[in-house]
């Protein structure tokens, strides 16, 4: 028999977000603020990141079995706050859960519309760049020639050890960038969902190398109002001023201590705006 029974006005199920590890830490973030009833289990694979430099089937496995354990512990939505995930497996994840799934995405959109004709570097990982969803989304744009794809491998495994500083990645910037010494670059993509934790290493290495604007972009802001249209439209809202102090339980396949320390030191630390 169907039941007729009015759906109740309030959800207080948590909100699944998972991560190869520390990235998703950024894109978190963003979800506090714009769903300030929310609460989230956060999952970081960290003992499998990163998920950058791993085949299409492997990240394919890997996310599905990091969202499932959040299904299994009962989340009302999912968010995949990996860039690596969302390309190797966001299609596989719609169809095989039954809660909403919400991903982030390189933010080349917003690089490319905005005014001048400096090229846009997209920084993600190698399986990123490669994959045939971010291939699709770039061939979209008004002028897919003006994104250069960079995948920067290193840079991931090296955020994982809890290592941010603003001169720390000089060597993998220089290694990876070096062939666009001196060129007019206007917008820059974090498409990863790391990298905003070294946007100032990222800032200071454009202003030494590059001209043009070097505008900063991610996908964080976008996957966090999109998330809350899912919640506001499916009518998944928490009861306001529930959530609580302590909004964010942590979970990783990784060493709980070690690691929880590091994703809780992101969580506050200043990043780009
Ligand atoms: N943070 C992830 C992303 O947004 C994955 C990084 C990795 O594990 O290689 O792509």
């Amino acid at each position: 028999m169907t039941d007729r029974s009015p759906k109740p006005e309030y959800d207080d199920r948590p909100i699944g977000v998972f991560d190869s590890g520390f990235g998703g830490a950024s894109t978190l973030r963003n979800l506090l603020l714009e769903l300030p009833d929310e609460r989230f289990i956060y999952f970081g694979d960290n003992l499998n990141a990163p998920y950058g430099d791993k085949s299409e089937e492997e990240i394919l496995l890997l996310a599905e079995n990091a969202a499932d354990m959040l299904v299994h512990r009962g989340v009302k939505a999912l968010v995949v706050a990996c860039n690596t995930a969302t390309s190797a497996a966001i299609k596989a994840l719609r169809e095989r859960l039954d809660v909403p799934v919400v991903s982030v995405e390189p933010a080349i959109k917003p690089a490319c519309e905005a005014e001048g004709d400096g090229k846009v570097l997209m920084l993600a990982t190698v399986a990123t760049t490669g994959l045939a969803r971010y291939r699709a989304l770039q061939a979209r744009m008004p002028d897919p020639d003006r994104v250069i794809n960079v995948g920067c491998s290193g840079i991931v495994d090296r955020i994982e050890k809890g290592v941010v500083g603003e001169t720390d990645f000089d060597d993998i910037l220089s290694e990876k960038l070096a062939p666009y010494e001196g060129m007019k670059i206007d917008g820059i993509v974090l498409g990863c969902t790391h990298y905003p934790f070294i946007a100032p290493a990222i800032k200071r290495y454009a202003a030494a190398h590059f001209t043009g604007e070097r505008r900063l972009y991610d996908g964080n802001a976008g996957t966090a109002r999109q998330l809350k249209r899912v919640i506001d439209s499916r009518r998944l809202n928490a009861r306001p001023g529930c959530a609580g102090e302590d909004r964010v339980t942590f979970l990783t396949s990784g060493d709980h201590e070690e690691c929880e320390t590091i994703f809780r030191r992101l969580l506050e630390i200043p990043i780009h705006d």
